[in-house]
């Protein structure tokens, strides 16, 4: 439970919040390669943390990110024409380079150095791993380049794809570090999935229904682990690392490619869920890949043209209830992607969370709340930069494995939650 403040501190990202302040400490992915996919194509609108913004690849492939309105009266630059290494109002043919700079006022003489004073605000925009990262920040704190395993090996290693969640971030993001769902949300997915089915692991989810689970503290957030009864002396246990703000990973099932989540904040009533897949030594099979374009795993399928998933809130996510009654999915909701985002959204754009009774199977969503909102508090108050940015942070992995029932598994499972270039990840 938080209280009302707490809430509205942790919930809102918008400019000039403490958790705005938060998630600018950070590279955000904001869009995938594919939608600037050559030079002077058209540019896109970008909403991120409240603030509306406009990528562009300029004629020599230079990307740009900036505001989306024209300094000149206000248009939206989104109409522009994209050419000659700038952005060009179609209004009055005011023109924007890449950095927001201002570099031609036709009606204004060029002696007069007019354009040199007009400048739109901008954001780096880097592209890695398929996606395009940006960087809302101070300049003078920019962090190293996102060091994701995920965006950092070769890209027929890994797939990934974003969705329109409608429902504010943190209630998304929850949702990635509440393993005690998977084995009543999804468990009729666990077993049919191509993505998912045939690992061994898959029968501990199944036969234990109630895991204990155990959070440690890690340098850039949390692991959670899950604990499940399995054979002779031993435990079952998928951990999921949480790394500040939004990153999470999904423990591996067999050699499946492993999947994480980012829950990056549009406003505050929506995020895009950016899923991610990747296997760490090998690249994805034709099969895998297919099933990802479905809609399969964790992915989801789109209103043709846009991010937004078919199944949707306006369409009632297309509930079949035969399916639940037959067990076939347990919420009558297809597809694990949307079995999360259906529930997530249906609590409402942001979760009165005065209103909830957690229990224990809560807390790593308890300790994840309370360290953003330190974080943001040192930040705020003392300019202490929040964890979560060093390689060293995010060089994580979550994994799947069988440990002796007196190991701990912090100690057990150290190694394997490293992501380690050349080793597979440690699943069963
Ligand atoms: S509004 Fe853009 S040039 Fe006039
Ligand atoms: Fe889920």
């Amino acid at each position: 439970m938080l209280s009302k403040e707490q809430n509205d501190y942790v919930t809102q990202t918008g400019p000039s919040t403490p958790m705005g302040a938060l998630f600018r400490s950070y590279w955000l992915p904001i869009l995938l390669s594919s939608e600037l996919p050559e030079n002077d194509c058209p540019p896109v609108r970008v909403k991120v943390l409240s603030e509306r913004l406009l990528a562009f690849r300029d004629s020599e492939g230079k990307l740009g990110l900036i505001d989306e309105f024209c300094a000149h009266r206000g248009v939206s630059l989104w109409f522009g024409r994209n050419e000659e290494c700038g952005l060009r109002c179609p209004y009055h043919g005011w023109k924007f380079d890449v950095n927001g700079q201002c570099v031609d006022v036709p009606s204004e003489p060029v002696e007069s150095g007019y354009a040199k004073k007009i400048k739109l605000k901008s954001y780096p925009l880097i592209d890695k791993g398929g996606i395009l990262w940006t960087y809302m920040g101070p300049a003078e704190t920019m962090p190293a380049e996102p060091a994701w395993e995920f965006a950092n090996v070769p890209l027929n290693q890994s797939f990934t794809t974003k969705r329109l969640q409608e429902c504010n971030w943190l209630q998304a993001m929850e949702g990635g570090i509440d393993s005690s769902h998977v084995s009543w949300l999804h468990r009729g997915d666990l077993n049919n999935d191509p993505l998912f089915k045939g690992a061994a692991g898959n029968k501990y989810n199944l036969n234990d229904l109630s895991p204990v689970f155990e959070v440690v503290q890690a340098e850039g957030g949390l692991y959670i682990g899950a604990r499940r009864n399995a054979e002779d002396d031993q435990y079952y246990w998928r951990i999921t690392p949480w790394v500040m703000p939004c990153f999470t990973m999904v423990p591996p099932r067999g050699d499946h490619p492993i999947h994480g989540h980012f829950w990056v904040p549009i406003d505050d009533e929506t995020c895009t869920a950016w899923s991610f897949d990747y296997h760490p030594t090998r690249a994805l099979t034709a099969a895998e890949v297919d099933a990802m374009k479905a809609g399969k795993g964790i992915h989801v399928r789109y209103v043709p043209g846009t991010f937004r998933p078919l199944a949707n809130k306006d369409n009632d996510y297309l509930m079949d209830r035969q399916a639940q009654k037959e067990g076939r999915t347990f919420s009558g909701i297809e597809g694990i992607g949307m079995q999360d985002a259906s529930l997530q959204e249906s609590m409402g754009p942001i979760i009165d969370r005065t209103k909830e009774n957690l229990v224990g199977c809560d807390n790593g969503i308890i300790m994840a709340r309370h360290r953003l909102m330190r974080a943001a508090k040192a930040l705020a108050e003392k300019g202490e930069l929040p964890p979560g940015r060093t390689v060293e942070h995010q060089k994580v992995r979550s994994a799947a494995l069988l440990l002796k029932r007196d190991q701990a598994y912090k100690d057990g499972a150290k190694e394997a939650l490293i992501a380690r270039e050349g080793v597979r990840q440690t699943s069963v």
